[in-house]
């Protein structure tokens, strides 16, 4: 075994955001009004999308009461207006914790960013029109974070999303393809440690994308009924609602 004394040190960061596209987060406010965040814990598989949050933040609560929301992904040309919602928060009063942080409330996230909101087909919070794509989506299931980390449970939650319906601007559409989005055209805004980045150029040739997209949609005669699943899911919506009320 190759020893990396020479190569690799033991470090502790308080955070590991090594790089993840940021999200636009639409939800319902208790009075009907629109609430939009920025966040970056975001990952897809399939049409399934995870979101890590502060268990405390006004967006979770948001989607933990109304089952939904919506994803607006910026391009790297949005970026301004996204740097605008950092440190606002749709709770008044601001919490204390992000109080320390120099958070202020803030009642209309869209006309404080300057972005646009457009209506959604299948949920009620916005799109937000400047972003190239719109992923509409109802919530699945929450799974608290770190329960078993006595210095960070209860601080962070994960919720489960149905990717219900997806929209996108014709500019970042595969010449010749329905459904496909081209990577060479779409240009997500990356966070890595807080700061903004675009992705650079393709660096390499791929095998997995020698796989089509297609093989990628499900067979619904292949996929199991709920009682044969091998994997059980832990935390379902019903069982938590209101946890974060
Ligand atoms: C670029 C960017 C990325 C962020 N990523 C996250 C994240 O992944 N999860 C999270 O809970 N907050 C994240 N935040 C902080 C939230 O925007 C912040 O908690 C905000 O108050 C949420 O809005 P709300 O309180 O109205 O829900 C991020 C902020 C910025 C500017």
């Amino acid at each position: 075994m190759h020893n990396s004394r020479d190569t690799h040190v033991t470090i502790d960061p308080a955070i590991l955001y090594f790089g993840t596209p940021v999200v636009l987060v639409s939800s319902t406010n208790p009075d009907g009004t629109p609430n939009l965040a920025p966040m970056s814990s975001a990952w897809w598989l399939g049409r399934s999308c995870m979101l890590g949050f502060g268990a405390r933040s006004h967006t979770p609560a948001n989607i933990q009461r109304t089952g939904e929301c919506v994803l607006s992904l910026p391009s790297v040309h949005q970026v301004a207006a996204v740097n605008k919602l950092a440190r606002t928060t749709g709770s008044d009063p601001v919490p204390p914790h992000k109080v320390a942080m120099g958070y202020r409330h803030e009642a209309d996230k869209f006309a404080a960013a300057g972005l646009t909101p457009v209506a959604s087909e299948l949920v009620a919070p916005p799109r937000v029109l400047e972003c190239p794509v719109h992923l509409e989506a109802t919530l699945e299931a929450v799974h608290p974070l770190a329960v078993r980390d006595p210095d960070r449970r209860g601080g962070l939650v994960a919720f489960e999303l149905r990717i219900v319906r997806v929209h996108v601007s014709d500019s970042i559409r595969m010449a010749g393809h329905d459904d496909r989005i081209d990577p060479e055209l779409w240009r997500p805004l990356i966070m890595s440690f807080q700061h903004f980045f675009g992705l650079g150029e393709r660096v390499h040739d791929s095998t997995l994308a020698r796989i089509p997209e297609s093989a990628y949609r499900p067979k619904r005669a292949a996929a199991p009924a709920p009682e044969q699943l091998s994997i059980r899911p832990t935390v379902y919506v019903r069982e938590t609602a209101g946890a974060l009320s």
